[in-house]
């Protein structure tokens, strides 16, 4: 069927925004994406009509409110293929669902000479805190390699598993390099000594059909603002066996059945991971997303992305003189991210001159520096992709580029501040 791009471009007035006096491109996805006009009003709704707190009140809107709020777990779940909506956990962001994996399940079940197995491709986000809780447990962190090509290193990891190893950690989707990683194929390897694993799905679940069934994956992390839901929302799933046996990250209100002055029990799954008065309107916000994303159907969101990828790599040949694209030349191994640098600029330099013709990309080092380090570069200009984003776009995006390369003597001379972005 395919997306019907023009009808879904009208659900995001943003998109008509005329920026340094060009339609505004916006290849910013991989940070985060723009909201649709139906996520907004679901929010709009929910402050004018219901607010209220959750879980506490008899009171008419608290009990629409905390119906609201249970039902928005209950439509991720469904989303991610959930066994249950107790294992969807509502969390800030990928970052903080991390997190909460690696400082409960981490420090409880980690001691000296355990391993934990991450990928030099991680986003800081996946990478800095299992190196924290190793630091504390004694525990050692091991890297997989990738290939010439940008793909993880499968011989690697087998190699390295042992029953050492305690948990494997890893992008579903780089944020890079764009690679998809055969998620199937590790929580095999990782699953033979038992260790768990651990999905970074923050470019993935936005862009392809997951379910955590079929994955075989025992954690996953992902951000409700890069699937067009508000900031400030993210989500953890974890299988309930493993989190019905784990005590809070935070801990405070609305985590408890009870407390004594010297006791305490922990609530049901998913609020005693869910301490203090939560983000509702974001959870709402977030429900609205992912109903948007399941009637339009993620096999379609995936198809198009692909379409673009392809187009994309494509029309680079054309530039193969004077730019460096990095990750998988093959567009069934990867979602819809492409990094590259123009040889002799700056990716700031680019990502500067691009945003004066309307074009919105990131640059830097994109929460990635050892990758970056092990691609033997600093930074790179990365384009990425979501549902609203066309053909046409990408093809105007080249010959901005082509503009750009012919002016690279004059724009060199420009003077950059390597400033840290993220995303
Ligand atoms: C692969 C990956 N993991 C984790 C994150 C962190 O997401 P957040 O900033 O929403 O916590 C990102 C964000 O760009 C990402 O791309």
């Amino acid at each position: 069927m395919g997306l019907n791009v023009e009808e879904i471009r009208k659900d995001f007035p943003i998109l008509k925004r005329v920026v340094n006096g060009n339609p505004l491109i916006y290849f910013d996805n991989a940070a985060t994406t723009q909201r649709p006009v139906q996520v907004v009003a679901a929010i709009a709704r929910f402050y004018l009509q219901y607010n209220a707190n959750v879980h506490r009140g008899f009171h008419t809107l608290s009990q629409e409110a905390s119906e609201a709020f249970e039902e928005a777990h209950e439509v991720i779940a469904h989303f991610i293929n959930a066994y249950s909506w107790e294992e969807v956990i509502l969390t800030y962001n990928t970052t903080e669902s991390i997190n909460i994996v690696a400082f409960t399940w981490g420090l409880k079940n980690l001691r000296e000479g355990d391993e934990i197995i991450l990928t030099v491709m991680d986003h800081h986000s996946n990478m800095l805190p299992w190196r924290k809780v190793a630091e504390i447990t004694g525990a050692k962190i091991r890297y997989v390699d990738i290939t010439d090509d940008g793909l993880l290193r499968y011989d690697m990891l087998e190699e390295m598993i042992s029953e050492k190893t305690k948990v494997v950690a890893f992008p579903m989707m780089s944020n890079v390099l764009g690679t998809m990683n055969d998620v199937k194929r590790i929580a095999k390897i990782a699953h033979s000594v038992g260790a768990i694993v651990v999905a970074d799905g923050a470019q993935w679940v936005p862009h392809a059909p997951t379910d955590v069934r079929d994955l075989r994956i025992d954690f996953l992390a992902f951000s409700g603002h890069k699937m067009l839901g508000p900031t400030g929302t993210g989500v953890l799933w974890g299988r309930k066996d493993i989190l019905e046996d784990l005590e809070p990250f935070k801990s405070g209100g609305d985590t408890i059945k009870d407390v004594t002055l010297d006791s305490v029990i922990w609530h049901d799954l998913p609020w005693r991971f869910e301490a203090g008065t939560p983000n509702i309107a974001g959870a709402i916000g977030l429900a609205e997303a992912v109903k948007y994303l399941m009637r339009i159907g993620m096999e379609n969101v995936r198809e198009h992305e692909k379409e673009l990828v392809r187009h994309t790599l494509k029309r680079f040949e054309e530039l193969a003189d004077d730019v460096d694209v990095y990750g998988p030349k093959n567009p069934e191994v990867r979602g819809g991210v492409v990094s590259f640098n123009v040889k002799g600029l700056h990716y700031h330099t680019v990502g500067k001159a691009l945003d004066l013709f309307g074009i919105a990309v990131r640059t830097g080092g994109h929460c990635a520096h050892p990758l970056h380090y092990r691609l033997g570069i600093k930074g790179t200009v990365r384009a990425s992709y979501y549902i609203y984003n066309t053909v046409e776009e990408v093809d105007r995006f080249i010959e901005v580029l082509k503009t750009i390369v012919k002016l690279k003597d004059r724009l060199a001379k420009e003077k950059v501040e390597d400033v840290c972005t993220g995303g």
